[in-house]
């Protein structure tokens, strides 16, 4: 079968170079992908996430089985709504069912009714009213847009008046646009995080092995939040005894609850946690794959993703097989100024081959050959399975120090409170 992936970052590159390793899969597309992810033998296709016209015309004129759907923005804006309209299956939640994701108040509101444990909050749409809350709360308190905002629409306030400015950016200065015409001020919680996924096709679903992602952009989590600097599968150090808490106390109850809405779920739910004194609680649900998560978890599948996900979208039940085998860490390569301003056009290393990948996020030919350049803030990554944290953080690094990283940068400490 020939499949199309949407998308163009490492995330992308993980799902299509696991969906072309399938015996039964003979081509791999990516709209609109990148340069990198030519090199693993995907071919890309120059159309945008938000061409979805141009995007059915493709998947029906090319005999595409089903196509993966990986960005929010996508999945918020109905795509796979649209590819259903045109009788295309596509790998995805519909734009009601994605509104876990793309609005914080829908998701809380859906936690509180079916009894999800999550922090204790309220949503505003009217600054003084917010700025009253705030102040009869006190701090530390989390201010949120409701709506996507590339990961930068929360604020952690350790003071009152910290809050009240976030709020007052939001919703009186239109930081956001829309995404913050509304925001969730809601308690703080404190623990460790970690993110748990699952393939789910309405109340049935499929765990992922665990992971734990580096948000801020420098070593010993300083700095400003990014996309995510590294990651690695599974967390170590978390009992499974916490997994199946939050299987119980969390994910059957908001699939259940999906199904009770009418907005039954298919795709990939990203359930962001802490570990609180209390239990598990929900940080936030993301309606998709989690960027670098993926390019950690999907290296330890074991069995045929592509006959996987055939199998959940046809209605019969696959078999995911994972290795239970050591730890797959990865590290992502920025650009120099992530996630602030940033150059591009930096000539990057060859790609590694064996026991370590390369996943490609922002990459693009030079006009004149095959040499690849930076193309992007989140530019690469690498990822290595091995007997634990230390070994693979060893192999990884010390690959990294024998390319030119020049005007590109990393974290040294992916991992590091695995082993702490
Ligand atoms: P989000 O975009 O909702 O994942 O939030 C970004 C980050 O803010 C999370 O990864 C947490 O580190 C932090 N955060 C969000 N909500 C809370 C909360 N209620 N308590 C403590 N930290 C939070
Ligand atoms: N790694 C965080 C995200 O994908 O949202």
């Amino acid at each position: 079968m020939k499949l199309l992936v949407v998308g163009s970052g490492g995330r992308e590159h993980a799902i299509a170079k696991k969906l072309l390793e399938s015996p039964q899969v003979e081509q791999v597309f990516v709209a609109p992908g990148n340069d990198g992810m030519t090199l693993d033998g995907l071919d890309l296709l120059p159309i945008g996430i938000d061409e979805h016209a141009r995007l059915i015309d493709f998947a029906s004129q090319n005999d595409i089985a089903w196509t993966f759907v990986g960005p929010d923005d996508a999945l918020a804006a109905g795509l796979v709504n649209d590819f259903e309209a045109a009788g295309l299956k596509a790998f995805g939640p519909r734009k009601e069912a994605a509104e876990l994701e793309w609005s914080k108040d829908f998701a809380k509101s859906i936690m509180q009714k079916y009894g999800v444990p999550t922090a204790r909050y309220q949503t505003f749409s009217d600054f003084e009213a917010a700025k009253a809350y705030i102040e009869k709360e006190g701090a530390p308190i989390v201010v949120k847009a409701d709506g996507l905002a590339l990961g930068k629409g929360v604020v952690v306030a350790e003071t009152v008046a910290e809050a009240v400015d976030a709020a007052r950016e939001m919703l009186l200065d239109k930081q956001f646009g829309d995404s913050g015409a509304r925001v969730v001020i809601e308690e703080f919680l404190s623990g460790e995080e970690f993110s748990l996924f699952a393939f789910v096709k309405g109340q049935d679903f499929y765990l992922m092995p665990t992971a734990q992602d580096h948000k801020r952009a420098y070593d010993g989590d300083k700095g400003p939040n990014t996309g995510g600097m590294g990651a690695y599968a599974p967390v170590p150090h978390l009992a499974p005894s916490v997994v199946d808490e939050a299987v119980e106390t969390i994910i059957k109850p908001v699939l259940e609850g999906m199904i009770a809405e009418e907005r039954p779920y298919l795709g990939v739910l990203y359930a962001g946690l802490i570990l609180t004194a209390d239990g598990p609680k929900v940080i936030e649900f993301n309606a998709r794959f989690g960027d670098p998560e993926t390019q950690v978890i999907l290296p330890r599948l074991t069995s045929d993703l592509a006959v996987n996900l055939d199998d959940l979208l046809a209605g019969k039940s696959p078999n995911f097989t994972w290795t239970s085998e050591g730890v797959t860490l990865g590290v992502v390569v920025a650009s120099e100024g992530y996630p602030l301003a940033y150059e591009k056009g930096v000539l990057l290393p060859a790609k590694t081959e064996d026991d370590v990948i390369t996943y490609y996020a922002g990459a693009r030919f030079a006009e004149n050959g095959r040499a690849l350049l930076s193309n992007g803030g989140r530019v690469y990554m690498l990822v290595t399975t091995a007997d634990s944290v230390a070994q693979a953080q060893e192999r990884i690094y010390s690959q990294l120090e024998q390319q030119e990283t020049k005007g590109l940068f990393y974290r040294r400490d992916i991992g590091s409170k695995a082993i702490q």
